[in-house]
């Protein structure tokens, strides 16, 4: 077992380079089965969730091969099996994808059930619902998600989702690229990682247009052939690095992003009095005075990301004042406070709210990662406390942050992994 050691307090200057986008790489690969010819992907963040996934597809009969730190070829056209291993599947909530892509392509498949980031319920029915508008028969049982075209081929379907769910669109649309006729998808969801991979499956000849809005129209092709593609910048990422820098002070270059995916996360930060200066394809964040409160409620695309909650309750736990954090997305993304409190903060959960009061400062401790972008805001707020705070169960965050460790003591932090024995590991949960 690993942990990460951090002396805080300080704050943070130079620049940091933001990867590819983790939930677009995660999609993107799956699809990468569905081509008959190499893909060269770019841009590949360098994450455990990806090392899985990638894997499976090797397990399955995909070539990879490496071509430099960020960029693979990826060779699907012989594939061997459409079954996935449970002990491999059910490590990563993106194996879902697998269920689409491969059924889209051969007509069936068998995935375990996801696993990944415990947020309350993560309940797939809306992707069974669009599989079987399609025309595919998915059973769910014993673990696993059974699904299978009848007579081998899916056809196009008019489908609306109850909820704009981003990996039910993700999942339908990889099902319809080679299914027969036209596939709509109503109240699709809108995040950039949607976008990129449609601009990836045509970029192969699919036939996909309205990614980014609420209707996306798949008309079914033959096949898929091989081609390059770079996938786009982490908005998550970006945002956990603005958020360090809000939480610490300083003033850092995040370079290689997308501008306008971060303007839900920019906007909030700003109103913190945290300044934003854009320049091309770079944020430069500064902090210098105070912080102040604010109210944040979670949204789909372009609204604030959930998967910044975390990171921006550590900002806020420190902010001049009261601020109020609504969840609109997950049934529970609390479960770091009881270890923010810790480091001294106060805040108090009610069902999708929580009520932060701003601490003047926050003091050292031992904490433990229970999900990935929760693990991310301990580190936010190790970072921002005075003296030494740990994060534990640091697997969490290896699926999702590339080489956290390097950036931030790139900008000035104070962080380094250390081995921790066993039974340390236990005793650190227990404290208290
Ligand atoms: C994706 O999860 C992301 N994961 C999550 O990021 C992110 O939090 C989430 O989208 C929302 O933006 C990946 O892309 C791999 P949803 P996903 O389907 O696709 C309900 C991270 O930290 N729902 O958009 O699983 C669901 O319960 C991770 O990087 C159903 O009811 O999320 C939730 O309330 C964590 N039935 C809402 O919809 C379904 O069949 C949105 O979920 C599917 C979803």
């Amino acid at each position: 077992m690993r942990k990460y050691v951090i002396h805080g307090g300080r704050p943070l200057y130079g620049r940091v380079d933001i990867s590819g986008a983790k939930n677009a790489a995660v999609g993107i690969l799956p699809a990468a089965l569905m081509v008959e010819g190499a893909c060269r992907i770019e841009n590949i963040p360098a994450i455990s969730d990806v090392d899985l996934l990638l894997n499976i597809m090797q397990d399955l009969g995909a070539h990879v091969r490496t071509v430099n730190r960020t960029t693979m070829d990826i060779d699907c056209t012989h594939i061997l099996n459409q079954q996935i291993p449970y002990e491999q599947g059910r490590k990563i909530r993106a194996s879902y994808y697998l269920i689409g892509a491969l059924l889209g392509r051969y007509g069936w498949a068998e995935v375990p059930l996801p696993g990944g980031c415990d947020l309350g319920g993560r309940p797939i029915d809306l992707h069974e619902k669009g599989l079987t508008a399609l025309g595919a028969q998915v059973e769910v049982h014993s673990g696993y998600v059974y699904a299978r075209a009848p007579e081998g081929k899916l056809h196009g379907a008019h489908i609306y989702l109850d909820i704009a769910s981003v990996g039910a669109t993700i999942n339908i649309m990889l099902a319809a690229t080679l299914a027969q006729g036209m596939t709509v998808i109503e109240n699709a969801a809108k995040e950039p990682h949607i976008v990129d991979v449609a601009n990836f499956l045509n970029s192969m000849g699919a036939d996909i247009t309205g990614a980014g809005t609420d209707v996306i129209k798949i008309r079914g092709v033959k096949r898929l052939r091989g081609g390059e593609y770079s996938i786009i910048p982490d908005q998550i990422e970006a945002g956990t690095y603005m958020a360090c820098v809000a939480a610490c002070g300083g003033e850092v270059r995040i370079c290689n992003v997308i501008p306008k995916h971060m303007e839900c996360i920019t906007a909030k930060l700003q109103e913190m009095g945290v300044e934003v200066e854009e320049d091309g394809d770079t944020l430069i964040v500064r902090r210098n005075g105070p912080l102040q409160r604010t109210n944040i409620k979670t949204m789909p695309y372009p609204g604030f990301p959930t998967d910044m909650q975390p990171q921006i309750a550590a900002v806020l736990s420190t902010a001049k004042g009261t601020s109020v954090l609504t969840e609109g997305v997950w049934g529970n993304r609390y479960r770091y406070v009881e270890e923010f409190r810790r480091l001294g903060a106060s805040i108090q959960v009610e069902g999708k709210i929580a009520v932060i009061e701003g601490v003047e400062k926050l003091i050292g401790a031992p904490m433990e990662a229970c999900d990935l972008r929760a693990g991310a805001a301990m580190v936010i707020a190790g970072l921002a406390a005075e003296g030494t705070s740990e994060v534990s169960n640091i697997k969490h965050i290896e699926r999702g942050y590339e080489n956290l460790i390097g950036k931030l003591n790139g900008i000035g932090a104070d962080i380094c992994t250390v081995e921790v024995p066993d039974e340390e590991t236990t005793s650190v949960r227990n404290v208290g």
